[in-house]
Parts: structure tokens; C-alpha cells; sequence
């Protein structure tokens, strides 16, 4: 194969198109070569591993939609963000499961709350990680949905985020460095800055789930974390996974009200995004690989139709090769001790 290529007049080469052929292949021939001129390279540091917590001690209950993974009692959340740590992986990002659930999600924001108690767990520990708050009330309303019930059974906007400011203060006094909104109500990242700078966490940064579809790729974390909604569905305040520009404008909204970080979720579907997100702002970019995206890659390795630890890395490469510098994923640890195991 030839272009017909010029070279430059400077080298007073007469080249051919003959004499110069085009070879992209002479950077290909050994590992070495290949990991010298390698554009995206993964690092633990870079993963955040969510992690589900639930009442009791020493209590470890496998997720039947997501091989390998669990939900955890505190003390062994706790243990697990230590194994973390110990692997390099940057952060952990938390879920509760609360003893009970009502119209308001109390639990969401009480101190004693399920997600606060492995906070200071994990704070006690000081390890080298980041921990990070998923700042929503699905999982602890009866109704399942993020926010309260207005009378018409639309989810009232203005009062969920009182509850989200509220919940993200408990989620800062309990220990997190980070609270992620991920209600996908207008104005939660302002909320919520404003209450933690007005009971003194001005340094607790915020991750905002700028631009999160409805999509059905969530389907085995409801299952995980016990938060499908009981009616109805999500479209009414998630975006609907057509729109890109109206995305654009989330983000844009989510910089002007104070984010510190951007997620875009989910991941393989949003390659678009991460990109155009990366290029837009100058904030770091981080992005969600959702449970639906581990299941399918787990559930096909299980089954030997794939080679799940190629399909992973590749995956999870090609999420930040579109831009992204954070990347959660249920895969953290196993593609830490991966990368561990190649050096
Ligand atoms: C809470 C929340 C959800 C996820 C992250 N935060 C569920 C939802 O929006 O329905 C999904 C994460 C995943 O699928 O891994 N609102």
C-alpha cells in the first residue's frame, strides 16, 4: 500500500510515492514498540470503585446481576476500601441500603445513616483514597424515586433539594471529600454548595452527575441497591439518551453552579460526550461505567464468549482514550491488580 505523499521541499528529496511508502505497521512489530508509542494509558489512581453498603456486621451478600460483586455491612466496606487502597485505586464511591425506607428518605441524611456510618469507618482507617458520596434519596424513599412525591406524582424538584442538601451536609460531617449528586433535579449542585459552605465544608468538593440518561443500563444496580422505582420511571427528570446538546447545557449548567468535577453517565454510550465534555470544559472529566456495562462484559466471560479481562481493559481504555480522567467502574480492583500484575 502507497500514498501519494510529498516530502517536504526542505529535504530536497524527490520522493516517490514508490520510494516512501506508508508503513504504520513499523511501530506495531514488538510489545515493546507498542507500549513506547501507547496514546492512553491506565492507572489505578484513576478508578473509583462504588461499593454497596447495608446494615449489620460482617455481612457479605453477593449481586446476583453483578459477578463478583457485593454488598457489604460497614465493618466489611471498610475492609474493602483498605484492600482498595492497598491496590492503588483512587477512590471509593458509596451506596446505602438503609434500614428503612420512607416517603422522604430519611436515612438518606440522619447521622447514624447506613452510608455515614462506613464513612467514619473508612476516615478512621486514613487511607490514601478518595472517598466519594452518592448524594441521591432512590435508595432510601419507599417509592423509589430521587426525590419527594409532589400531589400531581410528578417528583418535586424544590423540595428534593432541600433533602439533597441536607444529605450531602451528613455525607460531609460523616467524612466524605466528595458528594456526587446523581438526582438529576435543576439546581442540585448549587443546593448543595451553598448548604456545605454554610455549615462549614467549603472544602467538600462536589462530582456532579452533570449529564446522566435514563437509560437501561442501570438495571442491575436498582436490583444491587434495592431502588427501582415502585411507579413510573426516571424520564422525568434523567435525560432521555437521544440528546446530546441538551447534555451539553447540563454540564454547562452544572460548571456555573459550582461543580468541581463532571461525570457522564453512562460511559459506552456517552463516548460522544466524554469527548465533547473533555474539549468544551476545562474541569476534570470523569465517567461512569454502570452496572449494565459490567454485567454484559461479566456475563459474557462467565460464559467463556468473551476474554473478560481484555474486554474490561479495552473497554474502560477506550472511556478514557474519549476523554475521561476518572473513570467509576465495578472492574476498579480487578483492573488494578491486572495493571499491578503486568509490571
Ligand atoms: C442514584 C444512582 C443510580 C446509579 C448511580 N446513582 C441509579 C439510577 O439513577 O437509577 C446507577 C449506577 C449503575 O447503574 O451502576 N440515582
Amino acid at each position: 500500500m502507497t500514498l501519494d505523499l510529498e516530502a517536504p521541499a526542505s529535504t530536497g528529496l524527490t520522493a516517490s510515492a514508490e520510494s516512501r511508502p506508508v508503513r504504520p505497521r513499523r511501530l506495531r512489530r514488538t510489545p515493546a514498540l507498542r507500549a513506547l508509542v501507547r496514546e492512553t494509558r491506565l492507572h489505578p489512581s484513576m478508578l473509583v470503585a462504588p461499593l454497596f453498603v447495608q446494615p449489620g456486621i460482617g455481612r457479605r451478600d453477593p449481586i446476583g446481576s453483578m459477578p463478583g460483586q457485593a454488598r457489604l455491612s460497614a465493618d466489611l466496606a471498610a475492609k474493602e476500601a483498605a484492600r482498595l487502597a492497598e491496590l492503588g485505586v483512587g477512590g471509593v464511591i458509596l451506596f446505602g441500603l438503609p434500614e428503612s425506607k420512607d416517603p422522604l428518605g430519611s436515612e438518606a441524611s440522619t447521622e447514624g445513616g447506613i452510608v455515614q456510618d462506613a464513612f467514619r469507618r473508612i476516615r478512621a482507617l486514613e487511607l490514601p483514597l478518595v472517598t466519594i458520596a452518592d448524594t441521591c434519596l432512590c435508595e432510601y424513599t419507599d417509592h423509589g424515586h430521587c426525590g419527594p412525591i409532589a400531589a400531581d406524582g410528578s417528583v418535586d424538584n424544590d423540595a428534593a433539594l432541600v433533602r439533597l442538601a441536607e444529605t450531602a451536609v451528613a455525607q460531609a460531617r460523616a467524612g466524605a471529600d466528595i458528594v456526587a449528586p446523581s438526582a438529576m433535579m435543576d439546581g442540585q449542585v448549587a443546593a448543595i454548595r451553598a448548604a456545605l459552605d454554610a455549615e462549614g465544608f467549603g472544602q467538600t468538593a462536589i462530582m456532579a452527575y452533570a449529564s446522566k440518561h435514563a437509560s437501561a443500563f442501570y438495571g442491575p444496580f436498582r436490583e444491587a441497591a434495592d431502588s427501582a422505582p415502585a411507579f413510573g420511571d426516571r424520564r422525568g427528570y434523567q435525560m432521555d439518551p437521544a440528546n446530546g446538546r441538551e447534555a451539553m447545557r447540563e454540564m454547562a449548567l452544572d460548571v456555573a453552579e459550582g461543580a468541581d468535577i463532571l461525570l457522564v453517565k453512562p460511559a459506552l454510550p456517552g463516548l460522544d460526550l466524554i469527548a465533547a465534555a473533555r474539549d468544551r470544559f476545562d474541569l476534570p472529566i470523569a465517567a461512569y461505567q454502570v452496572s449494565g456495562e459490567f454485567a454484559m462484559i461479566a456475563a459474557a466471560a462467565e460464559r467463556g464468549w468473551l476474554d473478560g479481562r481484555r474486554a474490561m481493559t479495552e473497554a474502560v481504555t477506550g472511556i478514557v482514550r474519549a476523554g475521561a480522567g476518572i473513570v467509576i467502574t465495578y472492574a476498579a480492583a480487578d483492573l488494578a491488580t491486572w495493571l499491578r500484575d503486568e509490571r
